[in-house]
């Protein structure tokens, strides 16, 4: 049985779907509240909970061989990002658990003062590389499916906001091929007990995103460019009322401030441990925006 956390998330439903199209047993760690009728249809065995409750994960665990842990944190990345992160590595000893593949994030290793989501992913990373359980830690540069409800907004107005540094490099992955390579590291060996940098095969300047748009939809792109003080004077406003938000809003600043991106020699790496090309950002949009 592979246990999947944050199964109803833009990752963990590609993975749940092909996991299932490969007919193996899967349960679907979700929310009373998630949507998980499309998992439960394709096959896979749904386990409700929450994964802030030690009892729920010790309970979803129960006659696991693999995790896949890829759940997202909202604004609780104490409970989420590390603690449940800790108590599936816990778990997962206790069941004997032969792999464990964590979504962590590009640039967890940079010491990022000021992220907690940053700072949780590597404590969990260290934490699992010390637990003596076989381990695939992803890294994911952004998510090409994030940009999904933008390109949709600007079909309709033009519009791109592009928010800090215009210049700032990514390596957008698609979405699918995170997914393919999660459910991959389960069975090939040069993925184990391996850290992976996962970008997508460009590496594409902040400002080049709008033109991608531009392209796909014919549409010359409009944008607005928000400088990252504007975000800084929001992000102190809101100190003065919730410093909880204010400090969560690290990582999302974090995020904006610098740059996130695979080498080239990281992508090979990729494509020959996973033997197959990744596809570019501009292939995965045209495949979901129906033009
Ligand atoms: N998005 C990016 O650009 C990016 C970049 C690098 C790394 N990552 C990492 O990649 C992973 C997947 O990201 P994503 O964007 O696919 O995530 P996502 O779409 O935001 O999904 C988050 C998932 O976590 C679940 N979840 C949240 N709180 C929960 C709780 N208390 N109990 C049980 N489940 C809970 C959500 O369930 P509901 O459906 O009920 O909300 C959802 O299935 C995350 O670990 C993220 O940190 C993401």
């Amino acid at each position: 049985m592979i246990l999947v956390t944050g199964a109803t998330g833009d990752i963990g439903r590609r993975i749940v779907r092909l996991l299932c199209q490969q007919q193996k047993p899967v349960r679907s760690f979700v929310r009373l509240s998630s949507h998980s009728n499309e998992l439960e249809h394709r096959g896979s065995d749904i386990f409700i909970g929450d994964l802030r409750r030690e009892k729920d994960i010790q309970k979803a665990c129960q006659g696991v061989k693999y995790i896949i842990s890829t759940h997202g944190s909202g604004n609780d990345s104490l409970s989420l990002d590390y603690r449940a992160n800790i108590e599936l590595i816990d778990q997962a000893k206790i069941q004997g658990v032969e792999h464990f593949v964590f979504i962590s994030v590009l640039g967890a290793d940079r010491g990022y003062e000021d992220a907690p989501v940053f700072k949780a992913k590597r404590a969990v990373e260290k934490y699992l590389q010390n637990s003596g359980l076989n381990y695939t830690i992803l890294r994911p540069s952004g998510l090409a499916s994030n940009l999904l409800p933008l390109a949709e907004r600007f079909r309709e107005t033009g519009l791109y906001l592009l928010i800090g540094e215009a210049t700032n490099r990514t390596s957008i992955v698609s979405s699918d091929d995170l997914a393919k390579i999660a459910v991959d590291s389960l069975i090939i060996d040069d993925a184990r007990n391996q850290i992976l940098p996962v970008g997508g095969p460009e590496i594409l300047s902040r400002d080049q995103i709008p033109k991608i748009f531009g392209r796909i939809f014919n549409k010359e792109p409009i944008v607005i460019n928000v400088p990252l003080f504007a975000v800084d004077s929001v992000r102190n406003l809101l100190g003065f009322f919730d410093s909880s938000t204010q400090k969560n809003l690290g990582t999302f600043r974090t995020l904006l401030a610098d740059e996130f991106f695979c080498t080239s020699e990281e992508t090979s790496n990729l494509e020959r441990i996973y033997n197959f090309q990744l596809e570019n950002l501009e292939s995965f949009l045209r495949r979901y925006l129906a033009t």
